[in-house]
């Protein structure tokens, strides 16, 4: 493996280096990001496999940059793919919800996870994600690899995902953090406290004027979460608690917000001011 990661080196990268420099030249105005699918185009035509899996494309600095249409030129698969009809035991997909697939936010037939967070209704009216959202460059000779606990003071390999889920999956799959917010278990238990024929969003009571300098982030579309808003909490609810995946809750920035008071509370202490630079509204 460690030979055919040499193989694709020095050459491969210097091509790309004069490559990313044609790109930046051939940037249309309109592009803030840039990419250019036809130069990736050109490139996969030209090498085989091997030199495609360790395509720079895949690496920083280079993945920061590149748009989902690049990505898309190998990978198509991703979102064209669908879900099998039937498992191989015969089981039809159609006859076997998962319980998110009985909510009332959940749209239209079984979906593949990429397609579910790219392309599914939901997604596309509230959310941006890209590929680079969940994929910072991972090496792929790490996922599997065995190594003794003693082999020259080598750190032991364990599986290795090739996304980070805590800066990924848990900022929207983590726990109803109920214990920050005064709460007294979680959001099934007291919304019928905050909710009524008039008042169809509960989580509005108090986040009308508690934290409202909130969602400024490219993947994201923030207006689209509010008017949603306006109807009812599962949308609110659905990313902060309601698909929890996790026992834990994503440490989120606390931006100052108008009337906020003086005092920091226990657990926010140490907590960011600003949404991750790399994704802020205004950063690209
Ligand atoms: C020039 C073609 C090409 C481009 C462009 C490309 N990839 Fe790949 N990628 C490959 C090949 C070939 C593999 C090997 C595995 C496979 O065949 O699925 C691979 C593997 C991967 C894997 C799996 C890695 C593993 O460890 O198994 C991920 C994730 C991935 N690419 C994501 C991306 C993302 C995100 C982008 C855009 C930033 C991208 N790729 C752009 C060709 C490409
Ligand atoms: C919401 C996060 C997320 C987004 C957005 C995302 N991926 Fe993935 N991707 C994942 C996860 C999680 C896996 C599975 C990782 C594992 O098994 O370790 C994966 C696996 C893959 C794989 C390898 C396995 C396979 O299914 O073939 C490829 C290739 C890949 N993604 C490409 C892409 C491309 C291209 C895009 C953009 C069009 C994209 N991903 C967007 C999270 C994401
Ligand atoms: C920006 C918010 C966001 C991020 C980040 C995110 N998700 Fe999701 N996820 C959602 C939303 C919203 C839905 C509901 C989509 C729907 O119902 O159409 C969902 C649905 C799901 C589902 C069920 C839907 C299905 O049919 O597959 C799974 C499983 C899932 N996410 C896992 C993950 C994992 C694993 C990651 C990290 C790699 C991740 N999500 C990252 C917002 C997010
Ligand atoms: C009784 C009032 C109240 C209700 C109802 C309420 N919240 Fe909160 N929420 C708060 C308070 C208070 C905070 C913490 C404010 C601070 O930072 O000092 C908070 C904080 C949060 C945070 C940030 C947590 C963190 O760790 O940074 C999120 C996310 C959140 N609420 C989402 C929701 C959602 C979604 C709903 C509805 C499903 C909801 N809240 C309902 C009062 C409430
Ligand atoms: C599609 C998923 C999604 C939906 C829907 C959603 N949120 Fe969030 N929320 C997030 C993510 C991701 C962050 C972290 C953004 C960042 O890093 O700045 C966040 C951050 C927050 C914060 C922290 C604000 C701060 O100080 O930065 C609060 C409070 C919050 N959300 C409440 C809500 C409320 C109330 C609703 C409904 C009106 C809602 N969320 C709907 C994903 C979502």
């Amino acid at each position: 493996m460690v030979g055919k990661r040499r193989q694709s080196g020095p050459g491969l990268r210097a091509g790309a280096m004069l490559l990313a420099a044609f790109c930046v030249a051939m940037i249309a105005p309109h592009s803030s990001r840039g990419g250019d699918p036809q130069a990736v185009k050109t490139r996969a035509a030209r090498q085989d496999y091997y030199r495609s899996q360790w395509d720079p494309i895949h690496f920083p600095p280079q993945i920061d940059r590149a748009t989902d249409e690049e990505c898309l030129v190998c990978h198509r698969e991703i979102l064209e793919r669908d879900v099998l009809p039937a498992s191989p035991a015969g089981l039809k997909s159609e006859d076997v919800l998962g319980w998110y697939q009985t909510l009332d936010v959940y749209e239209g037939p079984q979906m593949t996870f990429h397609q579910r967070h790219l392309v599914g209704p939901l997604a596309r009216k509230l959310m941006n994600l890209s590929c680079n959202f969940c994929h910072r460059g991972n090496d792929p000779r790490e996922e599997g690899l065995f190594i003794p606990a003693d082999v020259n003071g080598m750190p032991r390999f364990t599986l290795r995902k090739m996304v980070n889920p805590s800066e990924t999956c848990l900022r929207c799959h983590g726990r109803f953090p109920s214990e920050n917010m005064g709460l007294e278990g979680d959001w099934r238990r007291v919304r019928r406290d905050f909710e009524d024929e008039e008042t169809r969003n509960g989580c509005l009571v108090c986040h009308e004027t508690i934290r409202t300098v909130r969602h400024r982030v490219r993947y994201l579309h923030a207006a689209a979460i509010e008017e949603a808003a306006k109807a009812t909490s599962d949308g609110c609810y659905g990313c902060h608690g309601g698909r929890a995946w996790y026992r834990i809750s994503y440490p989120y920035p606390r931006h100052p917000w108008p009337g906020m008071g003086e005092e920091t509370p226990e657990w926010a202490v140490g907590r960011p001011t600003e949404s991750d630079p790399q994704w802020r509204i205004g950063s690209e």
